[in-house]
């Protein structure tokens, strides 16, 4: 097993990434164990990884309740939430208790927001289904819920107890979420660790194929990656978290332009974004255009948006620009932006001129 610490002081976890890890979970979850049974969160599209969930507890004595929401974005609302909240309290979870949640961001998101408040904080576990929850969400504490005006913009900082990634669960992931996940996994080499791209360049198409020790490896890699960054700046204060965010305030725009659609996954947006993020600082001159050249040729070839084309994005650099100023990395009216010296070279820029942007992006072929 690989495990990965996330140094936060009180709040320090592990994240343990085993090939079959699912299938021993109740070895890991045994410590948690108290009085009433472990409630287990998921979805509709991930219930079957429920099912041998409970069956592996059950089988090691440990009981346990699953509650299945509806898979999609649209479960992380207000309704869902108070309807989960009541329904953990009906089940009379305490704030020592460990509620699980097995999915992907959405479930990961809610339940840990849940978790967050639930009696003032009790403690949950997460177990990511995803590839893009395994690299990025489900480590480092962000939780949160939409609301009306945007997207996670009510939520919490709240660290989960443990982190428990089975690879294998990626077997029946479609292959445009594993592409989208993929695209964090790149993420990581393109912030500041240039050989770590290069390795992406050689192994992601053996990762997209389900090569398991290219997974493995890919998964620990991001993960100790967004572990350092997290204990450096866990509540994103001094800016060294905010380089998790690259390619995400492009990205926003165009998810905007899609209303968050299916038509935009995430990790495709955030593709886009960091391949639009890598182009504009070429035109600024701030990075060499091969640079840009090549992180756009590695997401095309990874079957990635890469461009506005790609994105299937056709509207104008004003519009574009108007959604970006309802992201909610707004700071005192300025917008900073994660540019970019090079491949493994980004930095928070917070003198952008929007003028430029918009012209940069009205001169992409469409
Ligand atoms: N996904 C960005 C962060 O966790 O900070």
């Amino acid at each position: 097993m690989r495990t990965v610490p996330v140094a936060l002081g009180a709040r320090s976890y592990e994240v343990r990434i085993e090939s079959g890890l699912l299938g021993r979970a109740a070895e890991q979850l045994a410590p948690f164990v108290r009085k009433r049974p472990f409630v287990i969160v998921t979805d509709a599209n991930v219930a079957p990884h429920g099912e041998r969930l409970a069956a592996n507890l059950a089988a090691a004595g440990i009981a346990s309740e699953t509650i299945i929401l509806p898979p999609g974005e649209g479960t992380k609302s207000w309704t869902q939430l108070e309807s989960l909240l009541d329904r953990l309290l009906d089940l009379g979870i305490e704030r020592g208790d460990h509620v699980i949640a097995l999915g992907g961001g959405v479930i990961g998101d809610l339940v840990g927001f849940a978790s967050a408040i639930l009696k003032r904080g009790c403690n949950f576990v997460q177990i990511p289904t995803t590839l893009l929850a395994q690299v990025d969400s489900s480590v480092g504490g962000k939780t949160a819920i939409n609301a009306r005006a945007g997207k996670n913009l009510v939520g919490a900082f709240h660290q989960p107890s443990v982190v428990l990634i089975d690879p294998d669960l990626l077997d029946t992931l479609p292959l445009r979420e594993q592409r989208a996940g993929y695209a964090e996994v790149v993420k990581y080499g393109l912030i500041d660790d240039a050989d770590f791209f290069a390795w992406c360049e050689g192994n992601g198409a053996a990762l997209l194929a389900g090569d398991p020790n290219a997974r493995e490896y890919a998964i620990a890699h991001s993960v100790g990656a967004k572990a350092r960054i997290v204990a450096d700046d866990e509540r994103e204060t001094t800016g060294r978290r905010a380089l998790l965010n690259l390619g995400h305030t492009f990205g926003h725009a165009l998810e905007a332009e899609t209303g968050f659609s299916d038509q935009l996954l995430h990790g495709e947006g955030v593709a886009a974004g960091m391949a639009l993020a890598f182009a504009f600082s070429a035109r600024q001159g701030l990075c060499p255009a091969t640079d840009a050249e090549r992180v756009a040729a590695h997401l095309k070839a990874s079957g990635l948006p890469h461009d506005l084309a790609s994105a299937g994005i056709a509207t104008s650099g004003a519009r574009l620009v108007e959604h970006m100023l309802h992201d909610k990395k707004m700071d005192a009216g300025t917008l900073p932006f994660l540019l970019t010296r090079g491949i493994g070279a980004t930095y928070l820029d917070k003198q952008v001129n929007l003028a430029d942007v918009e012209t940069f992006l009205d001169e992409l072929p469409r």
